[in-house]
């Protein structure tokens, strides 16, 4: 990050700002003070949001927020918004994250997540802007051999097209700050976001038939899908079904705030891992749904889901010891927030 005096001198570009993580960590960025701006060509998410983000922050903090209707990979476009603005450090969203559906389009896969990165940082270098937060995940891990995760674990490989862009754009990040020791790059590895803002004014809002779990449960609760399909009973866990690191959005929007004020002034490249520590089975969380919604959500069991783990779950002292952050929310406060927004909000957006 360029040399500022305070965070109210600090612009951050905010790529894919309208999705789900980056809608509630530009809210938390605008109140902390922050300028953003939003690069987003809502391909996959709505312009609504942007009204909604006004409403939680109020005028005066939303006066800091601009948008731009613009795919990354448009270089053109990028240049103009450097040129218009003073961007000291890029939390990069925008991607595609659907890991079926990567299996089916790889090129697009490949082509969007990948090629994306690479206009955006090379448009950065040429704008002297080297400070950038990237949104990796667990899946880098792949099938853990050891519980919990800390970023020493090893990359294991992909088992999709979309597991691969994050490996690989998580290469390509480090290998600029070889090349060049003023880049300033933070990999946060996301554990399984879900929940949604305290207000049920913001939350995911998937196109289609969701492929993760919270949305399908939450989906389920409100009257859109008639049953839960659970992958697998059959895993080496406790009840059987699989297990995940569920962290709430807004302990992640809060785990990039923190990741940009430490870095700001540095350089490198540093991992973090961004999860709860705690393992949640699928059973789980269909019963914390229920509880949260005030009835017995129906399930059914399936076979397992090509590709998934049987369990995974992180090791977060990093992040709690450099960063100086830790999840605050735990599986009840998920499902209540997930839950209030679905039910405000039952079709979403554009509801
Ligand atoms: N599951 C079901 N039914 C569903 C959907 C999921 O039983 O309808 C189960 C899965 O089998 C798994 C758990 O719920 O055990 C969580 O599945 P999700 O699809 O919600 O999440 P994943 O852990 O598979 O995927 C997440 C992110 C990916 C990331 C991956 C690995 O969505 O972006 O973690 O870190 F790649």
């Amino acid at each position: 990050m360029a040399k500022t005096e305070s965070v109210q001198d600090t612009c951050v570009l905010v790529t894919g700002g309208c999705g789900f993580i980056g809608s509630h960590t530009v809210v938390v960025l605008l109140e902390r003070g922050y300028e953003v701006v939003i690069v987003d060509d809502l391909s996959n998410s709505s312009e609504k949001v942007l009204d909604r983000i006004d409403q939680i922050v109020g005028d005066d903090a939303a006066q800091r927020l601009t948008f731009v209707r613009a795919d990354v990979a448009d270089k053109d476009a990028l240049d103009a918004v450097f040129d218009e603005f003073q961007i000291d450090a890029v939390i990069h969203f925008a991607g595609y994250k659907a890991v079926g559906e990567s299996v089916e389009k790889p090129i697009e896969y490949y082509s969007n997540n990948i090629g994306n990165t690479l206009a955006l940082v090379d448009v950065m270098r040429n704008h002297g802007c080297k400070s950038i937060v990237f949104s990796s995940s667990a899946t880098v891990y792949g099938d853990p051999d050891a519980l919990p995760l800390t970023e020493e674990s090893p990359k294991k490989p992909a088992t999709n097209p979309y597991g691969w862009t994050k490996w690989m754009i998580e290469e390509i990040l480090a290998s600029l700050v070889v090349a060049d020791p003023e880049w300033n790059v933070v990999l946060l590895r996301y554990f399984n976001p879900i929940g949604a803002h305290a207000s049920g004014l913001m939350g995911e809002d998937p196109k289609g038939i969701p492929n993760n779990l919270l949305p399908y449960v939450a989906q389920v609760a409100v009257g859109r899908r008639d049953a839960v399909h659970v992958f697998g009973d059959d895993y080496n866990t406790p009840d059987g079904t699989g297990v995940r690191d569920y962290i709430h959005v807004m302990d992640l929007a809060e785990g990039h705030a923190a990741a940009l004020a430490w870095m700001a002034n540095k350089t490198g490249c540093e991992v973090f891992n961004l999860g709860t520590g705690t393992g949640t089975s699928v059973l789980e969380i269909i019963k914390a749904f229920s509880a949260a919604c005030g009835r017995e959500l129906p399930y059914v069991i399936e076979p397992r889901r090509a590709g998934d783990v049987t369990a995974n779950y992180a090791d977060c002292t990093k992040a709690r010891e450099v960063l100086g952050w830790e999840a605050q929310y735990g599986i009840a406060e998920m499902c209540r927030d997930s839950w209030n927004w679905q039910s405000n909000n039952p079709n979403g957006y554009e509801g």
